[in-house]
């Protein structure tokens, strides 16, 4: 099938849209005949990258792209940054604001998450901001029979 790529805008603590990249990617996803577990898969990863974004940085943006092969995700933000990696991917950890826990997120278990769901994850961070590239591999047993 067609290659696939696609680029969003994240705001910084904008709630309401938070969750779009996931959608939007889970549609196409969808329509390219993968099954509901890889698509789910899939989609947990990018959301929890999504509401990080949205919550911890000052804003970013997003690049899905699939091929048969291969979904390849990278989020980019701006700061603040991660302190120390190696916290932040403990289950657990949060440094969350009172406004996201209110809106129910900082449970501390999205990077845990989308370690265990991606095939590949990239993690770098700087005070300038968070780098997250994550990759799904497709292959047979993904396409619905
Ligand atoms: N894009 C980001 N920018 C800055 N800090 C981040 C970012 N993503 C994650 N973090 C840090 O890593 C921690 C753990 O992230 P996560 O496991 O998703 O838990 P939660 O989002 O529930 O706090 C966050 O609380 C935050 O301190
Ligand atoms: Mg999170």
């Amino acid at each position: 099938m067609e290659s696939y790529s696609r680029e969003f805008k994240i705001q910084k603590n904008d709630i309401g849209n938070a969750g779009t990249v996931a959608s939007l990617t889970k549609r196409e996803l969808k329509r390219r005949g993968l099954t509901r577990d890889f698509v789910k898969t899939v989609t947990i990863g990018i959301y929890e990258a999504e509401i990080n974004v949205v919550i911890h940085s000052y804003g970013g943006y997003c690049v899905v792209k699939i091929n048969d092969d291969i979904v390849d995700v990278i989020f980019q933000d701006i700061g603040p940054g991660i302190e120390c990696i190696d916290s932040a991917l403990t289950p657990g950890f949060s440094t969350a604001s009172h406004y996201a826990i209110e809106n129910g997120f900082g449970a501390g278990m999205g990077l845990p998450n989308i370690q265990s769901v991606s095939d590949e994850m990239k993690l770098t961070s700087s005070k300038e901001g968070t780098r997250l590239h994550m990759k799904f591999n497709i292959d047979g047993d993904c396409y619905e029979s």
